[in-house]
């Protein structure tokens, strides 16, 4: 198992104002899986998914991610996991605006101070392999969403991790688009074995995961 969650809770508090958003949820991953995490807007999803890649604390309960638990790192040891053994891809594009493609895609590896003749081969055959190896030198915003998702996805997998976390990676994608991701998470997962686990609002694309959990109002519904 890479990954367990135990019994997360959440609360939000604005002003007066607190709000439960996580109400206890167990959540487990296994090595090579692919989940697909379902629900309503406002059900949890991003909430829970950060958490369980150590972006936020729980307010109850403990993340174990890839056998560490992650409120006993310190700042840097989780720096170093997120540089090394796990990448997100987050649900409004992060990409670094004044960085090309080529920039963007081995920033991680760049503040893992490696050095570019050790990354330069493989950092090439992955983006050949997500067909934007034309579009090195371009910027983020000359880029269709759907490239710059790729990008995105690019940039997850050069450091090659053994989990990738990914926020509605479709969500802003016409339905070709949203179809070539999830074809190539697919292969990403199958062939390369990266466990993937995926916040998505589509039933379709749910589909491609071997697992689906349904979260409603804070706690997982069907697992
Ligand atoms: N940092 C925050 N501070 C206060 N409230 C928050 C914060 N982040 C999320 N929330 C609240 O928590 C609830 C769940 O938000 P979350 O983003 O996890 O939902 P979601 O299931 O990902 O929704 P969507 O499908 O729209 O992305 C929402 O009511 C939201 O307003
Ligand atoms: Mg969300």
């Amino acid at each position: 198992m890479i990954l367990q969650a135990k019994n997360i809770k959440k609360t939000f508090v604005t002003g007066e104002v607190s709000q439960d958003v996580l109400k206890g949820i167990d959540f487990e991953l296994n090595e090579g899986e692919f989940v697909a995490i379902v629900g309503e807007s406002g059900s949890g999803k991003s909430t829970l998914l950060y958490i369980l890649a150590g972006i936020d604390s729980p307010s109850e309960g403990s993340v174990t991610l890839l056998g560490k638990r992650l409120d006993g790192l310190k700042d840097e040891e989780l720096a170093a996991m997120r540089r090394k053994d796990f990448s997100f891809v987050y649900q409004f594009d992060n990409l670094v605006p004044n960085l090309t493609v080529y920039e963007n895609i081995t920033l991680p590896l760049m503040l893992d101070k490696r050095k570019e003749e050790e990354y330069k081969d493989d950092v090439e055959a992955v983006v050949k392999y997500l067909g934007i190896d034309n579009r090195l030198k371009s910027f983020p915003r000359q880029l269709s969403g759907g490239e710059q998702q790729r990008v995105a996805i690019a940039r997850a997998l050069v450091t090659s991790p053994k989990v990738i976390f990914l926020d509605e990676p479709t969500g802003s994608l016409d339905k070709e688009r949203g179809r070539q991701v999830m074809e190539l998470l697919k292969d990403i997962n199958q062939h390369r074995g990266v466990a993937l686990v995926m916040v998505t609002h589509s039933l379709a694309h749910a589909e491609y995961a071997s697992r689906i959990v349904r979260m409603e109002d804070g706690v997982i519904a069907e697992a």
